[in-house]
């Protein structure tokens, strides 16, 4: 189907400030109607959630609406979609709630190629347990992670393989599905961060074998919260600390204290505009498995058109090359400094920051120290006058 990528671009008020948003992997543009959601949830009675009054009955339905929205997302369970404060908060907690079965022995496997919020949880909590932590390396030549580099860690002592979808720094897309047998025939689960994933590819957990898919929807077109998805009776077989009056139903267990309703309609409304990409009728998942194939076509486009364009540039390294890849480039200039581009094209109105971006495990791994490089990221609003901005800004400041 085609994508209408002005259409898109109507619907985004901060578009009309004028930059070109290449910063999209760090956080999304937002669309007028997840604003709208967000403004009538704070507008509307609202209480804790219940059945009895209205106000109740609205928070309550805030909720169930956002599972569901977020379950069609990925094609999960509505009853197994935790939301929490950040991807980071959540992964958080949950690394403590399942660590609290591991001791000495025990083996827990991460990537060098993953944000460090599906990392550092994992180590830190391994360590606390007595238990041992195995790294798997990507070829920094390829940006590849093989499943085989994952594999080979593995053993009937490992509890939980945390892999990400994809990766926020070079956009890598690893066969997480591959991934996850070999850890399932350890008898492992997985924990898959799917923050960056989520922003660019019709997500299914199941394909992809995960047992805990984590995402956040400021990074596709939401507000700023987290969520997980897992089975309701994976969630059920977990204990987190909580307060004693707090229901032990799942997954309310291990959302502490008071949702944000209004932030869980503005969700629900990012997944619909999601949807809506796909058509303006039917049900809501196969509109978003063709409105997320339509998307990606698009952005594979505009990726295409600027990696031909940066080539054509002198000195220019893309850092990105893995076969499956979201539409994220890391670019390194020869005896240049990506924060002096990042610089030079901010004034410019083109918004393509530099550094690691907490993929600092991949940015050292691929030789880049803590520095990186300058990420520029696609998104559904992008557009090909958007790319001519960023290749000509690029082209001028090589030149200075
Ligand atoms: C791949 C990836 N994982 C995890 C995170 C952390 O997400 P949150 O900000 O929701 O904690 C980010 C944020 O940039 C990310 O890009």
């Amino acid at each position: 189907m085609s994508y209408d990528v002005a259409a898109v671009r109507a619907c985004f008020p901060a578009l009309r400030a004028g930059a070109a948003h290449f910063d999209g992997p760090g956080g999304s543009q937002v669309p007028e109607s997840v604003a709208a959601a967000v403004a009538a949830t704070m507008t509307a009675p609202m209480a804790n959630r219940g059945r009895t009054t209205e106000a109740e009955r609205n928070a309550d339905d805030v909720v169930l609406a956002a599972r569901q929205a977020v379950a069609d997302l990925v094609a999960g369970d509505p009853g197994g979609v935790v939301f929490g404060r950040s991807m980071t908060q959540l992964t958080y907690d949950l690394s403590r709630v399942l660590a609290a079965g591991w001791g000495p022995g025990d083996e827990v496997v991460v990537t060098r190629l993953d944000h460090d919020a599906n990392v550092r949880p994992w180590v830190q909590a391994a360590q606390a347990r007595g238990a041992t932590v195995r790294w798997a390396g990507f070829d920094p030549a390829t940006g590849e992670l093989a499943p085989e580099a994952v594999g080979e860690l593995l053993s009937d002592r490992t509890r939980l393989v945390a892999v990400t979808g994809a990766s926020n720094l070079i956009g890598t897309r690893p066969d997480v599905a591959a991934i996850s047998d070999l850890a399932h025939d350890a008898g492992a689960l997985t924990y898959v961060d799917g923050v960056h994933l989520t922003a660019h590819a019709a997500v299914d957990v199941a394909t992809l074998g995960a047992d805990l898919y984590a995402c956040s929807p400021y990074k596709f077109l939401g507000p700023h919260l987290g969520c997980v998805v897992a089975s309701p009776g994976l969630l059920e077989t977990l204990r987190p600390d909580k307060l004693l009056p707090s229901t032990d139903a799942v997954p309310e267990r291990f959302e502490l204290g008071t949702l944000s309703y209004e932030l869980l309609a503005g969700t629900t409304a990012a997944v619909d505009f999601l949807a809506g990409l796909g058509g303006p009728e039917g049900a809501r998942r196969p509109r978003l498995e063709a409105g997320m194939a339509a998307l990606e076509e698009h952005e594979d486009r505009l990726r295409e058109r600027i990696e031909v364009g940066v080539r054509a540039l002198p000195g220019v390294t893309v850092r990105s090359r893995a076969r499956t890849r979201t539409p994220t480039l890391l670019l390194t200039f020869e005896g240049r400094d990506a924060a002096d581009a990042y610089r030079f094209l901010a004034a410019r109105g083109v918004n393509a920051p530099a550094g690691s971006f907490y993929a600092i495990e991949a940015s050292r791994h691929l030789g880049l120290g803590d520095t990186g490089g300058l990420r520029v990221g696609l998104a559904p609003y992008s557009d090909d006058t958007d790319v001519d901005r960023l290749l000509a800004g690029l082209g001028e400041w090589l030149d200075t």
